[in-house]
């Protein structure tokens, strides 16, 4: 990993599909292209969240916010109020955003981060930018460069060092439900928020504030999914039953057909992530009345994609 001062190097290899740590007034953010999702699934992988867990998305302006999401009045009010600034709402997306990225939320998270180096990189670049705090999971989110680079070694492409974040803690992140709702307390605080549109709810002072069963529905494909402990017991329980209602997830080497989805043919565990939504959804799609799948090794993003099949399967 290369630790870099100029911004048009960073945009050169976040339009490459690379994964560039930013600074932002926060925290270092660990950037991609939000809308690639073979980008967003080297995020996950390099970040070793045991599951995956949303993304908060970055852009410049209010305007290119509306590209990714549905801004509503009171959310316009708030961005124009504190934005650039440590503050995330949680918005309806726009179809154009990968499942991947929200983790299969129907809603984004949208931040207009206030460093003029990564809104240079946002605006350069044309991009919405991905970006979790750059630490691996379970560690202290990093406020310099030094730390980025100290944590993630040759895992990224490049950290840009734009000097020691002036928040240093992450941004508040609201959704923007009937009743607005804290969902993790952050850089800016309540009461700045209820002077703009009144009493908020605060679900938790959690940093994870959704519990992970409350998204298994979003994961259920809307048919049957059985979820097997391996290619070749799934294969061998396929032999003996009626083929016509069922479509097979694979990953690896396997038969291939129009009636299967294979996730990686070279067990990549990243590929296999960037296009796990996207093969639910493709054999929900051809009518099949189940969908099979197998457990895939633990290692890498395997670990989310073995829970996110198991939630499917629930
Ligand atoms: O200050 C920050 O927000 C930093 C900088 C880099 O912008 N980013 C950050 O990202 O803290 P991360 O991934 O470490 O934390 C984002 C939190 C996660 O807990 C995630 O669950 C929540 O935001 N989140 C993102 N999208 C969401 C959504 N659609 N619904 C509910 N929660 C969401
Ligand atoms: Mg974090």
């Amino acid at each position: 990993m290369a630790v870099i001062s100029d911004s048009n190097e960073a945009v050169r290899l976040l339009k490459n599909g690379g994964i560039v740590a930013l600074p932002t007034e926060t925290v270092y953010g660990l950037g991609a292209n939000a809308l690639d999702e073979h980008a967003v699934a080297k995020v996950f992988k390099v970040k070793n969240r045991p599951s995956f867990d949303p993304l908060i998305v970055h852009v410049a302006s209010i305007e290119q916010a509306k590209l990714i999401a549905e801004v509503t009045d009171e959310a316009e009010a708030l961005f124009r109020r504190f934005s650039p600034g440590p503050l995330t709402l949680i918005l309806q997306k726009k179809q154009i955003v990968p499942d991947l990225t929200t983790s299969g939320h129907m809603t984004v998270g949208v931040r207009i981060p206030n460093h003029p180096i990564v809104l240079e990189v946002i605006r350069n670049s044309g991009l919405c930018i991905a970006a979790p705090s750059a630490n691996p999971f379970g560690y202290t989110s990093p406020t310099n460069a030094a730390h980025v680079f100290d944590q993630f070694g040759d895992g990224i492409d490049a950290v840009l060092d734009g000097g020691p974040c002036e928040v240093g803690i992450e941004s508040t992140i609201l959704e923007m439900s009937e009743t607005p709702k804290i969902l993790r307390l952050g850089g800016l605080s309540i009461e700045s928020i209820e002077d703009v549109i009144g009493k908020v709810i605060i679900e938790s002072s959690s940093s994870d504030p959704k519990a992970p069963g409350m998204l298994s529905s979003h994961y259920n494909p809307g048919v049957n999914v059985r979820l097997f402990e391996s290619l070749n017991e799934m294969l061998s329980q396929y032999k003996v039953v009626n083929k016509s209602s069922i479509g097979l997830l694979i990953m690896g080497k396997g038969p291939c057909g129009d009636n299967m989805y294979n996730l990686s043919t070279s067990n990549d565990d990243v590929e296999a992530a960037s296009r796990l939504f996207t093969g639910l959804h493709q054999l929900k799609a051809k009518g099949f009345r189940e969908i099979w799948a197998h457990s895939v090794p633990e290692n890498g993003l395997g670990r989310a994609i073995n829970d996110r099949l198991k939630r499917a399967a629930h």
